[in-house]
């Protein structure tokens, strides 16, 4: 349908075209974030990479300085950290409520889905705008961690907002990008719900040790998925796997120096 333009409607168009305002990406001036580990070198790195947001994988900031004009997003790690002290942490300290993470994976959060609803209403509770627990595989699957923990929310009349999720690609391929999106238009698709990758980059993960891209390959991959994930209106946010690289050798930056991955991402708007 055609809508006649009113004057307020053309100023908006001409500010829109001139690129004052870009896609808003609930409250935060770009979708373009990191995970942050507090090691030498962050706080330069966090400003430098001009990102709209970070997270700690913790309630709080890891004593990490959040820059001006940046969003810190607490996150309630796990069982442990269902506590009223962390739970009134986070609310002080953000608007927006990550929660359990990887609870599929032994070796983190390691949670039943039974368990992770009888917390929700605590998370809830917090009045904040809260995603799913970020599943580490299969958010795309029919009766796996996170549908069977959708399927229970929803039977019990509990708040999601949107869906966390961590993706890692072992095709380090130009072919990598489009692996991704299948990956979370899947997920969209099933739940309809605003997607948030929290954590993602390109790990082989299927030999008996963990294998990398090189510098090239990792920056190509920067600029296509980061084109590919501001072209996509469900997307909210994406936060690159991760700032620095002593959390990852995928990381951004060495102390507070950007390497040929960190220079692309910085370079995202
Ligand atoms: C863990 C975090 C950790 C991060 C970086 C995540 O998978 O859950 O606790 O800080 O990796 O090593």
């Amino acid at each position: 349908m055609r809508v006649p333009r009113r004057p307020l409607a053309l100023a908006l168009a001409v500010v829109t075209a001139l690129g004052v305002f870009t896609t808003p990406a609930a409250g935060a001036a770009t979708k373009k974030g990191v995970s942050v580990n507090n090691h030498p070198g962050v706080a330069t790195a966090l400003v430098d990479v001009r990102a709209g947001w970070y997270y700690t994988w913790a309630s709080d900031t890891q004593g990490v300085t959040t820059p001006a004009g940046v969003e810190f997003v607490p996150m309630i790690w796990g069982a442990g950290a269902v506590d009223d002290a962390q739970l009134a942490r986070a609310r002080s300290l953000g608007t927006t409520l990550l929660a359990f993470n990887e609870p599929d994976l032994a070796g983190q959060a390691a949670m039943s889905v039974e368990q992770a609803l009888s917390l929700w209403p605590r998370l809830q509770a917090t009045g904040m705008r809260l995603g799913a627990p970020a599943v580490a595989f299969g958010g795309d699957r029919a009766s796996g961690w996170l549908d069977r923990f959708m399927s229970g929310a929803a039977a019990r009349g509990y708040r999601v907002d949107f869906i966390p999720l961590h993706w890692y690609g072992s095709d380090f391929s130009t072919a990598a990008t489009g692996h991704l999106q299948s990956y979370v238009q899947a997920v969209y698709n099933r739940y309809h719900k605003p997607i948030w990758l929290t954590e993602y980059g390109l790990i082989d993960f299927t030999g008996s040790q963990p294998r990398y891209p090189d510098q090239a390959q990792q920056s190509d991959f920067v600029r296509r998925s980061t084109a590919m994930l501001n072209g996509l209106s469900y997307v909210e946010r994406f936060a690159w796997f991760s700032l620095s690289t002593r959390t990852t050798p995928t990381g951004l930056y060495d102390g507070a120096t950007p390497n040929a991955t960190g220079v692309a991402y910085r370079s995202v708007p």
